[in-house]
């Protein structure tokens, strides 16, 4: 569990991060945090590792207490808590299995990481990380080889390899095609469902935050504005969090619609497909161009919500 007790952050120039947090994260849920930028969602999710000191209240996850807390012990909790940021932070001239490897590192001797001799055990865990993320036969690739959305599985499978009771993620689709965004999210939501490891992740779009998240945080100005579940995440609740009217740019455009049960086997088909699209660049899906799918196929009006947000005129930068 992670319990935010009224916490504040307020950064060395005097800007505040929080404002006044109070929040209970129970073990296994899936939380997705949208908010404008500068709203403090990166702010909130580096202060649940330690990443961001926090300045005022109390913070405690598990059984750790951040305030105050030693070095000994922000190292003990942050081999419990995976990351994942926007811009994957792999290795990209070395192997995809040594990138998950990584993963192992809070349990492996400096001595032996640094010679590359991990465990058969750890070698097993990473695999079954790399199983996990549907990207199995890509273990001796070059990371650089891979597309964005097999980079940011790797990453996934990295902190997965940490065996880690909470996952955090900051934008982790937003350098993303929004095919290919859906499917990282849909491996996401698998992986909590399947190992029970507490999510937060940090989202930009409105419909994938409405389509992935079990509860919603709305953020604006360090303080939480909105907490429910998606269903209750209508049009009139984000625009009180973004305090505007929602523009297309607030959507990810159509993507792949939600698929029940989706398995490692459609996730990473999807992927596949994701990225294939993107490599070709067409800039259409299903045929069609993404612009006016957005303003008009079922999916989108369920993806954005309302006709409202469809019917905004459609800026074409906002559809990669
Ligand atoms: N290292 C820092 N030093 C000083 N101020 C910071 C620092 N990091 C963030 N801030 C400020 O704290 C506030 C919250 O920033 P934060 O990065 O948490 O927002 P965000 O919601 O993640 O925004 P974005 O969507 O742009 O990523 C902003 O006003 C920001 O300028
Ligand atoms: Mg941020």
């Amino acid at each position: 569990m992670i319990e935010f007790r009224d916490v504040s952050v307020t950064y060395p120039t005097g800007t505040k991060g929080l404002d006044g947090v109070s929040l209970t994260i129970p073990e296994g849920e899936f939380v997705v945090i949208v908010g404008l930028s500068g709203a403090g969602k990166s702010t909130l999710v580096r202060s649940i590792n330690g990443l961001v000191p926090i300045t005022g209240g109390s913070l405690q996850v598990g059984e750790t207490d951040l305030s105050g807390i030693r070095r000994r012990s922000l190292r003990t909790l942050r081999s419990d808590i995976g990351m994942i940021f926007q811009g994957f932070n792999l290795v990209t001239r070395t192997s995809v299995m040594n990138n998950v490897l990584t993963g192992r590192l809070h349990s492996t001797s400096s001595l032996r990481s640094m010679l590359g001799w991990y465990s058969r055990a750890d070698k097993e865990i990473a695999f079954d990380a790399l199983e996990r993320v549907g990207i199995l036969e890509k273990a001796w690739v070059r990371a650089s080889q891979l597309s964005g959305g097999q980079q940011q599985r790797v990453a996934i499978a990295r902190a997965l390899a940490q065996q880690p009771r909470v996952m955090l993620a900051d934008e982790p689709v937003a350098s993303l095609d929004p095919p290919t965004a859906n499917a990282v999210m849909r491996d996401l939501q698998r992986i909590n469902r399947e190992l029970g490891i507490t999510t937060v992740v940090n989202l930009h779009f409105l419909d994938l935050a409405r389509r992935y998240g079990d509860r919603i945080i709305g953020m604006r100005a360090g303080k939480v504005v909105f907490d429910g579940t998606g269903a209750q995440a209508d049009d009139a609740v984000f625009e009180r969090i973004y305090g505007r009217s929602l523009t297309a740019e607030d959507v990810a455009a159509p993507g792949a619609p939600a698929r029940a049960g989706t398995d490692a086997g459609a996730g990473t088909d999807a992927g596949a497909g994701a990225d294939a699209s993107t490599e070709t660049g067409t800039g259409t899906r299903d045929g069609e161009p993404l612009d006016d799918a957005a303003s008009t196929s079922p999916g989108s009006v369920q993806a954005a919500g309302t006709p409202r947000v469809a019917s905004t005129p459609t800026d074409p930068a906002a559809t990669p």
